[in-house]
């Protein structure tokens, strides 16, 4: 084996390494994307599970409110706004500015605090 071929070998492999690591993530699971991860960790400080059912987080079994499976994919919130990343942060700010009659309850999430649960929950498709 020439010392060349060697060579170029190295830089292939070390340019694959490159682009590899450069590479945005698509594939958006709760484990790769810290932005979700912390959105899992505040539905559980939050226990969201104690009223929704949710994927990927444990002991969210709650049957007070819709299950939030697939809830990316859902069309609209509570049914009554759109599904946009906006509205969804709204509404876990302040639900009852959406529907004053709502039964879910504003839990004193700060919009950053939204922003990272929102992360999560488009991760469930
Ligand atoms: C005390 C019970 C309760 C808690 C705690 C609660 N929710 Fe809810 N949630 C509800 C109810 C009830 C609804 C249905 C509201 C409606 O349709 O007006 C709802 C609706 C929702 C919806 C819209 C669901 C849909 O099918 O469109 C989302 C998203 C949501 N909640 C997320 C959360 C998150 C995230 C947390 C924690 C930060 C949370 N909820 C905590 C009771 C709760």
């Amino acid at each position: 084996m020439s010392r060349s071929y060697l060579l170029s070998v190295v830089l292939v492999l070390g340019l694959a390494g490159c682009s590899e690591a450069a590479a945005p993530d698509n594939s958006d699971t709760s484990t790769a994307n810290p932005q979700s991860r912390l959105g899992a960790r505040l539905i559980s400080r939050f226990d969201c599970g104690s009223c929704h059912s949710i994927p990927g987080i444990r002991g969210a079994s709650g049957v007070v409110g819709p299950p939030l499976t697939a809830f990316a994919r859902r069309a609209y919130i509570a049914g009554r706004r759109p599904n946009t990343a906006e509205n969804l942060e709204n509404w876990l700010v302040n639900p009852r500015q959406t529907d004053a009659e709502t039964a879910m309850p504003d839990l004193g999430i700060s919009a950053q605090q939204a922003r990272h649960i929102r992360a999560y929950l488009y991760t469930l498709k």
